[in-house]
């Protein structure tokens, strides 16, 4: 790490997937999406705040054209967990009816965020949905969701940087870390 990068992460205990890993699996979503796109452009939509770094690195990896909005959901506190209530804080610019769209995850955990979104984004009936998720938590009890391309299965951990955060910190890593126990919360 460099001395700004080791500046930036206090309080992280490892690096998890470092920045050339990330670049080389964005790459390689980008040349499936390509090939899935060929024909007709995606509109690719970011989930808000986490997937923006990983949307902006991979439709810039990508090399057909595309079209981007971007929705932000949150979660209704500890409930969410168990029942799955989620909140749309930012919804969509475009109209979706009859078009491809693309949604473009941080990670998933449960799968309830996405399981909220997808039913939301099915009943307005796009022509189709395909969705990519820079991460996958290795996870017993998480539900099962439509998840097309993963980049990274990871162990049940939490996890920042590369756009994920801790309290509104650390999205600014060009890496995916875990943090030092001592820096969470106990629970
Ligand atoms: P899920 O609904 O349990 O799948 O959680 C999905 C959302 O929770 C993600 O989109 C993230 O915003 C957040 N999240 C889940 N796990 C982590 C983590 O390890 N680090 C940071 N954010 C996380
Ligand atoms: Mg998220």
């Amino acid at each position: 790490m460099t001395a700004l990068s080791m500046k930036k992460a206090t309080g992280i205990a490892r690096i998890l997937i470092d920045e050339d890993a990330i670049q080389q699996r964005v790459r390689e979503l980008a040349a499936e999406l390509d090939a899935v796109y060929a024909e007709s452009p995606p509109l690719m939509i970011g989930v808000l705040t986490g997937a923006m770094t990983f949307m902006s690195d991979l439709m810039r990896a990508m090399t057909i054209p595309v079209l981007v909005d971007f929705m932000a959901v949150s979660s209704y506190g500890a409930s969410t967990r168990t029942t799955g209530v989620v909140r749309i804080l930012k919804d969509l610019n475009e109209d979706v009816e009859g078009r491809r769209i693309l949604v473009v995850e941080d990670i998933v955990d449960s799968g309830l965020t996405l399981q909220y979104l997808l039913d939301v984004l099915r009943r307005r009936n796009p022509a189709d949905i395909r969705v990519v998720a820079l991460l996958k938590k290795q996870k017993e009890d998480a539900i099962e969701v439509q998840l097309d391309s993963v980049g990274f299965t990871i162990p049940d951990e939490f996890v920042v940087g590369y756009g994920l955060d801790y309290a509104g910190l650390y999205r600014n890593l060009p890496f995916v870390a875990v943090l030092d126990s001592s820096t969470l919360p106990e629970r």
